[in-house]
């Protein structure tokens, strides 16, 4: 029956939504050929634009691997391939890839309407459709939001250039690998391993600490937040054990996370291991992070990294049952 099939695609797309809001989708990090999955589009995909008897579809082909999760990014290209195809009704699609140094860059070019500029943000929320293609193609409005998850999951940055009326390109950046070893990445840690940790947050943004809270109780810890030193201070209750790890911001509204994290350690006389979370990478703040022997991660934060070095800062100390 259709309309129960869509129903259920629906449903598994939500549900994959969440799953990646959560954490809870795990990132299986490997190095691959890159043609791999190539191959598997341009097979894939061959009928849709054969639909389209004024379009081309074009997969060019590749020797270069990269290192990532090979599912995922399968995941991003097919929406951003189906995209391509269904909104161009004429000229070409085509899929490729650049060298950029340690990086690469594919692209999925297309020669279709193009998406205007004040638009370009608003098309990666979940149920956005442009008014121009929805009359005419189906669709839920859920594919680039996914694109985007996916992206920030991975730490694979997403890119649109477009010009109306010519056509859109797509880009997603990632890390290439060595041509030549399959191999599994140690860098995946199950956030099973993680569960039971206390976590105290600190962070001025009240919506930062919002997804933080959700991100982290989805892996099973329990999760104090703060605004600045005083709050953090405030939520330790007397007698009871500091939190297993800090995660402090830099840049707050008065002063540093680096205070906080001393008013902390200082009220508790603990030792608690630290991660600083940063936009800011100038030389200046990372050698005062370094001073201190505290961990850094970028912001924006990848999920998979942050839970590789919570697990490897609190591997030697016992995790509280639940
Ligand atoms: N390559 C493109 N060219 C022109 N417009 C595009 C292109 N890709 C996306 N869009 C616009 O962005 C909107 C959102 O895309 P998105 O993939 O999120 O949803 P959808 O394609 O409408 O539905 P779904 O992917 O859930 O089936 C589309 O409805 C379309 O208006
Ligand atoms: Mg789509």
């Amino acid at each position: 029956d259709a309309s129960l099939e869509a129903v259920e695609a629906i449903l598994n797309i939500l549900i994959e939504i969440s799953r990646l809001d959560t954490g809870r989708l795990e990132p299986d990090i490997t190095s691959f050929p890159l043609a791999d999955i190539f191959e598997r589009l341009k097979v894939e995909f061959a009928p849709l634009a054969r639909e389209k008897a004024e379009l081309e579809l074009r997969v060019v082909a590749t020797r270069a691997w990269v290192c990532t999760d090979r599912r995922l990014l399968r995941r991003v290209l097919q929406n951003l391939l189906a995209n391509a195809i269904k909104y161009t009704p004429r000229g070409k699609v085509l899929l490729g890839v650049r060298r950029h140094g340690s990086e690469l860059t594919i692209e999925i070019c297309d020669t279709g309407p193009g998406i205007p500029k004040s638009k370009r943000a608003v098309i990666f929320k979940e149920f956005e459709r442009l008014e121009e293609t929805a009359a005419s193609v189906r669709g839920l409005g859920l594919g680039l939001s996914i694109v985007e998850r996916i992206g920030k999951v991975l730490g694979h940055q997403v890119d649109l250039r477009s010009v109306p009326s010519k056509g859109s390109i797509f880009s997603v950046r990632l890390p290439r690998a060595a041509p030549g070893v399959v191999e599994s990445a140690p860098v995946s840690v199950p956030a099973g391993r993680i569960a039971g940790l206390t976590v105290l947050c600190i962070d001025n943004e009240r919506s930062v600490l919002d997804g933080m809270r959700v991100m982290l109780s989805g892996w099973g810890c329990k999760v104090m937040t703060a605004q600045n030193a005083a709050e953090a201070v405030d939520r330790l209750q007397p007698g009871h054990a500091p939190p297993d790890i800090i995660l402090a911001d830099y840049h707050l509204d008065s002063g540093t996370g680096l205070d906080a994290v001393a008013a902390v350690r200082a009220a508790k006389r603990s030792h608690t291991p630290v991660i600083v979370i940063s936009a800011d990478h100038t030389p200046e703040v990372q050698r005062e992070i370094r001073k201190h022997g505290h961990a850094f991660l970028r912001k924006p934060l990848k999920a998979a990294a942050l839970r590789a070095l919570m697990h490897q800062l609190t591997a030697q100390r016992p995790v509280a049952a639940e």
